[in-house]
């Protein structure tokens, strides 16, 4: 009989180690199985048995302490209360948000710039330089989870609440910003939008090549900032769930514009490997300088795209259509506009020959659009899979009845301006259908919020309502 062999010390050792990985990695798995239930679900909750749409909303259980103004901050903050936050305003007594008052169109009753930002929110006015105005800001701080701002930089520590101070009040706190630009030379200066899409590179490369920079209508700088600030907020409360401490987030303006514009930083790197060929100024033999040029309506991709007028152009200044060459459906197009020798002729057959040739090509397409609405254009070209699209007014927007049933474009009442139509949530969960509701009235939920978010009692609510640190200043005492 075969003597059996004992196994060599070393191996006995890697024996024994490989023994205790076994039962660590069966206890860990124990313990997981605990505590998840069913050993399946890596920690969550079992699945909800609720109908989709009715197991609550995505960010219900978040309270937002709202200390945005104008745009940019306002934008973040709509967003999450239409996911489910609470999203408390809090906003100068008898002032409040300076837009409020801009650009009104209904004699004392909010803009709709105030209106189309703020939605779904609750206000409450405190005077953060009066100390009973601080009192209710500490117990805000304590009660919510994020503070969200857009002052200008340095007005948050000149109230005395800067990070250090809120990070020791609620060390589980996320404070999140906006500034026009990020540490550096520019970090003091207040910004709008205008500013950060020049400062971005979004003018620069934005408009035609004889003309001067131009801005666009998008509000890339303000909304756009304040879409980014809204991923960094719901990233840092997820980090926050392993971490238990908040941190701060901030979104300057001019990162978030580039960050929507890299697409020209990548074509500034391009143009030190010779000329952008996809941009008509290549095809008309004018020589590329430095930096990336304004593009007109070239399309920003690989494939040539133009705005081309369609029938009724004299009069409707958005009687056109973007049309673009795509390459795969090249034959289509020659055959759809009446040029089926195009299909072969070697100066129209491949992209590369068709890239000095794409003015001739356009006005080619465009002869065949202006014989049509931008609508039977869309509607023919999509028939052969031909990229195009028309040239949407806002009005034609406004009535679109498709964007009005996905609840992008929504209506909703005011109480002083009555109805009204704002922007829902263009994010579309299937779990958490978007809460979109009218703006508050400056201060509405004042006293809601200081008894039942922060437990002020009857008498104590009536002590700050005296005191002036929720109230406008009495002009009358001030004059006399
Ligand atoms: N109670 C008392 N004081 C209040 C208050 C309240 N509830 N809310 C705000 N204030 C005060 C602030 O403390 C600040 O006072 P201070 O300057 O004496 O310290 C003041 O109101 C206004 O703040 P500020 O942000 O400087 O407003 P502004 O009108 O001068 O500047 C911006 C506006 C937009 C240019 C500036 O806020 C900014 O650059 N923000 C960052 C970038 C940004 O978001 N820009 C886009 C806007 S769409």
């Amino acid at each position: 009989m075969a003597k059996t062999k004992r196994p060599k010390a070393k191996s006995r050792a890697a024996a024994k180690k490989t023994a205790r990985k076994v039962v660590k990695l069966a206890s860990a798995k124990k313990a997981a199985k605990k505590a998840n239930g069913n050993g399946k679900s890596n920690g969550l909750p079992k699945p909800s048995s609720k109908p989709y749409g009715q197991a609550g909303l995505a960010l219900q259980g978040v309270r937002i302490l709202d200390f945005t103004h104008v745009q940019s901050g306002p934008t973040c903050t709509q967003l999450l209360a239409y996911m489910g936050a609470d999203v408390i305003k809090v906003e100068r007594p008898g002032a409040g948000d300076i837009t409020r008052g801009q650009l009104r169109d209904v004699p004392g009753a909010d803009s709709l710039y105030f209106t189309m930002l703020n939605g779904s929110k609750r206000s409450i006015t405190i005077d953060s330089k009066h100390p009973k105005g601080m009192d209710i800001l500490n117990r805000l701080i304590k009660t919510c989870d994020v503070l969200v701002e857009n002052f200008a930089p340095g007005a948050l520590d000149r109230m005395g609440l800067t990070w250090d101070y809120i990070h020791k009040l609620n060390p589980r706190m996320i404070v999140a910003s906006v500034k026009g630009f990020g540490p550096g030379p520019y970090e003091d200066c207040k910004v709008y939008e205008n500013v950060a899409q020049c400062a971005g590179g979004a003018a620069s490369t934005t408009g035609f090549r004889e003309g001067p920079p131009l801005v666009t209508g998008a509000q890339i700088g303000d909304s756009g900032t304040g879409l980014h600030l809204a991923l960094g907020i719901v990233s840092a409360l997820y980090q926050r769930i392993r971490t238990g401490r908040g941190q701060r987030v901030l979104c300057a303006m001019q990162d978030g514009v580039l960050n929507l514009t890299r697409v020209k930083l990548r074509d500034q790197q391009r143009l030190a490997h010779g000329p952008l060929t996809e941009f008509s100024q290549y095809g008309e033999g004018v020589p590329f300088g430095k930096a990336v040029p304004r593009a007109g309506n070239d399309s920003g991709g690989g494939q040539p795209g133009w705005i081309v007028k369609c029938k009724g152009w004299e009069t409707d200044p958005d009687a056109y259509l973007y049309f673009i060459t795509q390459a795969p459906v090249w034959n289509e197009i020659c055959d759809v506009i009446g040029e089926p020798t195009w299909k072969t002729d070697p100066d129209f057959a491949t992209p590369k020959a068709r890239l000095p040739r794409l003015k001739q090509i356009f006005a080619r397409i465009e002869q065949f659009t202006m014989t049509m609405t931008k609508f039977e254009a869309m509607d023919l070209f999509n028939q052969h899979d031909i990229p195009c699209g028309p040239i949407l007014s806002m009005k034609e927007i406004a009535e679109e009845q498709s964007l009005r049933a996905t609840g992008t474009v929504v209506e909703v009442d005011h109480p002083t301006r009555g109805k009204y139509l704002t922007v829902g949530n263009p994010i579309k969960l299937s779990d958490s259908p978007a809460d979109v509701r009218r703006s508050p009235l400056l201060g509405e939920h004042t006293e809601e919020i200081l008894s039942k978010v922060l437990g002020y009692s009857t008498a104590e609510v009536a002590d700050i309502k005296a005191s002036g640190a929720i109230t406008a200043p009495d002009k009358s005492k001030a004059a006399a």
